[in-house]
């Protein structure tokens, strides 16, 4: 929405809602990251959106319910506008906050602004050292600060967890659609809650007992072909796109347990 988030779908989403179901009255994301999904979603529709690191739940919490969100993104800009070392201050002391987790989800935006916009190299190896939090953090990237009005206006009435997966596939409700990004395998370094081989077993047998209409996006491997694109039970197809980091051509899947 506001900020990128490594593994971020935010270039499918045409694709992702040709992939939906013609209708629905509720939407699900167990494995929210950023999803930006929600800036499409009508905003009548039910939405719930979830993820298990504490990070990322506190940046939706924010962007939903801190009034003083927008304030302290302009106050941080003015004062690093005024000179590089007040920017470089700046950032030094959110990147403290950030370590002793005393911080405010604008720290978070912030510091990933100023990593990328002045290329400040300590960025990576700062957040090297702080885990799980950097590990995550240094998957975001502020981009556009400036919809966070929006963002919050999109926001109002969603609902926000910070729990497994599986609580919120499993929950009821009536003409639901979930969509489902789970870490691929082999981005175990990407993302402070990974999935280990054991979890992405668990994944499947979940997926296949769902009862909502469910849409779910994995790495084109053999494990996926073998849980998921062979399997009775799902439909399948394969989406190509260029790796941002490698620039090759890779292929993922797209899987439902409805008719694509
Ligand atoms: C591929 S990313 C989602 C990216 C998102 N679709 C986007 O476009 O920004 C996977 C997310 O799943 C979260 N996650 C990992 N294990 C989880 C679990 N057991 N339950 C819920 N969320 C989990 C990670 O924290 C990460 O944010």
């Amino acid at each position: 929405m506001v900020a990128k988030y490594a593994g971020s779908k935010l270039l499918d989403i045409n694709w992702l809602v040709s992939l939906s179901p013609y209708e629905y009255s509720e939407f699900r994301s167990p494995f929210a990251g950023n999803e930006p999904l929600l800036w499409v979603i009508p905003t009548c529709v039910k939405r719930w959106i979830n993820d298990i690191n504490p990070l990322v739940y506190q940046y939706w919490i924010a962007l939903r319910d801190d009034d003083s969100l927008e304030d302290r993104w302009v106050r941080h800009c003015k004062r690093a506008d005024r000179s590089l070392t007040d920017a470089y201050y700046l950032f030094r002391s959110c990147c403290k906050r950030l370590i002793t987790g005393n911080h405010h989800p604008v720290d978070l935006l912030f510091v990933s602004y100023l990593a990328v916009k002045q290329q400040w190299g300590m960025y990576r190896s700062h957040f090297a050292s702080f885990s799980p939090a950097l590990a995550a953090s240094h998957s975001w990237r502020a981009v556009t600060p400036e919809r966070i009005i929006l963002a919050r206006e999109i926001m109002q009435g969603v609902r926000i967890t910070n729990w497994d997966y599986q609580k919120v596939v499993s929950a009821p409700g009536r003409n639901c659609w979930i969509y489902c990004d789970p870490p691929y395998d082999g981005a175990g370094r990407v993302y402070a809650y990974g999935f280990s081989a054991l979890q992405r077993k668990d994944f499947a047998r979940h997926m296949l007992r769902s009862r909502h209409r469910t849409l779910i996006s994995l790495e084109d491997s053999a494990l996926t072909v073998k849980q998921f694109v062979t399997h009775p039970h799902f439909d399948s197809v394969p989406q190509m796109y260029r790796s941002r980091r490698t620039q090759k051509i890779n292929r993922q899947w797209y899987i439902a347990n409805y008719s694509l």
